[in-house]
């Protein structure tokens, strides 16, 4: 139960300095104005919020982007009723029809594409392309979905018994809540968003504190549609918040489930919460993902592929490459191509479009990539490049650092199993596959894996039962990128939730086994007589 006593919004206050021109134009493509005062970051059909706020600032330049106001504990309940009642019209409302509101969201979308994305980057730090890159993903969801709002189907099965049928339906859950992280602050909404929507459930979106603004944005425009065609807005609605938002969610017995994204050790809760009531939950946690070289494999497409999925999002996809196996015989000469290319990283506001490394999210990332980079230089490891905190010029309050390569003294630690949202690549070198397979799966998280050959014998050997133990293994393709068709997600300490695409949608639904008996009897399967 939410019952936190939150310090109440001041709504006079205003800002005392003007926002940067760089922020001003991005927030203003949007319609977002900072400058009246505190946003509100609470929507239900209507936006409100008079919690304490949290804070919006801008990772490249420390910039205070913005104060966001929360929800009360009142505020939440009544965020919860309005979600009921939105769910109670939504789910009538045919899948094809929810489908094609959900097109018009694509459409609205698709229109904003390019601000969105800008906003992107300007909150969360990845760089241009990657930030619009990422409403990309939103959008072909809704393609997805929408295509797939005709295609929800059950199965019809045999039934043993004369004049019977047995349905599998499919029917709305209710209220899903999705609970995502600040390095995708829109698309993994937008998965969750899509299929939860043409489900027919009531979707609550509560972003990471720290990227509010993206949630804002993206709200407004689905907002807007939803209004044109008369749905009830708490059919997608927003609570922004810290912890106790997410805890209030996971322990509500209206909402039957939790989509989370973030870490092993918060996803572990929210497992635990969620269960202790007997919710659904769905996790998408920690990864800590190997690319494989092979000797016989083409340098000029792996080189590159690494270089993205370790230095892409500075490290900060869940994706991210951090570990590289090379095989002995193409070690040296490809350590010293990746190594070109980490030497002249264009570096700097995420914003320009020739940059390539933006800043790390947070100070907290900075601490820990400098933590990991002390620990690496105690334990003997060879820093073949980077390896520092950046100063930039002109950006001195932004959290940027060095991409590294580095190359621990053994197998044998504990830095291999941990997942750090940061540009470090720890390499090793092996001389056969199966020892390679073996540190791939090593490792408590199990998301993506790579592996880079031209040999169908070890293509087969990476994919089968022997081979990586990951939800995404991949040949030829880096570790990251992932497109929308196929189920998004990792085994073991990953959590097993699959998003996205392939059957994922089947988890945003209430199956119901329905035998139906068109006869004049009534008999009893398995033959068992009962009759008086
Ligand atoms: C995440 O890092 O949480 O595969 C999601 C990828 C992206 C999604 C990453 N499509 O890298």
């Amino acid at each position: 139960m939410y019952r936190r006593i939150s310090r109440p919004l001041q709504l006079s206050r205003s800002f005392s300095r003007a926002l940067s021109t760089r922020a001003t134009n991005v927030l203003s493509a949007l319609g977002i104005e900072p400058k009246h005062g505190v946003l509100r970051g609470v929507y239900d059909g209507k936006w409100g919020g008079t919690g304490a706020p949290v804070v919006s600032k801008c990772p490249t330049t420390g910039e205070h982007l913005a104060d966001i106001s929360t929800a009360t504990p009142t505020e939440f309940h009544e965020l919860i009723e309005r979600s009921r009642e939105a769910y109670h019209d939504f789910r009538m409302i045919p899948a094809p029809r929810r489908g094609e509101i959900l097109r018009q969201i694509r459409e609205a979308l698709a229109a904003k594409r390019d601000h969105l994305g800008a906003l992107v980057s300007l909150e969360m730090g990845k760089i241009l392309s990657e930030g619009i890159g990422e409403v990309q993903e939103f959008i072909d969801i809704c393609d997805y979905a929408t295509g797939l709002s005709r295609m929800m189907n059950g199965q019809v099965i045999a039934s043993e018994r004369p004049g019977h049928s047995i349905l599998e339906v499919p029917n709305p859950l209710g209220l899903v809540a999705v609970i995502s992280a600040f390095n995708f602050p829109v698309a993994v909404y937008g998965w969750n968003l899509a299929l939860s929507f043409i489900a027919g459930n009531a979707t609550i979106w509560k972003p990471s504190p720290s990227t509010p603004l993206c949630s804002i944005a993206v709200t407004k425009i689905i907002a807007g549609v939803l209004e044109k065609n008369g749905i009830h807005g708490a059919a997608a609605s927003l609570v922004t918040g810290d912890n106790h938002i997410g805890d209030a969610l996971c322990e509500s017995e209206h909402v039957t489930l939790v989509s989370f994204t973030g870490s092993e050790h918060v996803g572990q809760k929210v497992g635990k919460k969620v269960q202790h009531r007997f919710g659904k939950v769905l996790l998408e946690l920690g990864g800590n993902n190997a690319s494989i070289v092979m000797p016989d494999a083409d340098l000029s497409l792996a080189v590159p592929a690494v270089f993205f999925g370790a230095v892409g999002t500075a490290g900060q996809r869940c994706t991210s490459t951090r570990r590289l196996f090379l095989h002995r015989d193409i070690a040296p000469k490809f350590l010293d191509t990746l190594k070109k290319a980490y030497a002249s990283i264009p570096t700097g506001d995420p914003l320009v479009s020739s940059t390539l490394l933006g800043p790390l999210h947070n100070d907290r990332a900075v601490k820990n990539y400098h933590r990991q980079m002390l620990h690496l230089h105690d334990i003997g490891a060879e820093i073949l490049t980077g390896g520092k905190v950046a100063k930039l010029n002109g950006f001195e309050g932004g959290n940027f650092v060095q991409a590294t390569i580095a190359v621990p003294p053994s197998m044998d630690l504990d830095l291999w199993k941990q997942e750090l949202f940061a540009p470090i690549l720890n390499v090793a070198i092996f001389d056969e596959l199966e020892e390679a397979i073996q540190w791939n799966n090593s490792v408590p998280q199990g998301l993506s894996s790579s592996i880079w050959t031209r040999d169908v014998r070890n293509v087969g050997k990476f994919m089968g039962p022997a081979g990586s133990d990951c939800g995404i293994v991949n040949v030829n393709v880096g570790t990251s990128g992932a497109e929308i068709g196929a189920g998004f997600g990792g085994n073991k300490r990953t959590g097993w939730g699959r998003e996205s695409g392939g059957d994922s949608w089947k988890q945003y639904v209430r199956w119901s086994a329905c035998t139906v008996n068109y006869s004049d009897a009534a008999p009893l399967a398995q033959g068992v007589n009962f009759s008086l």
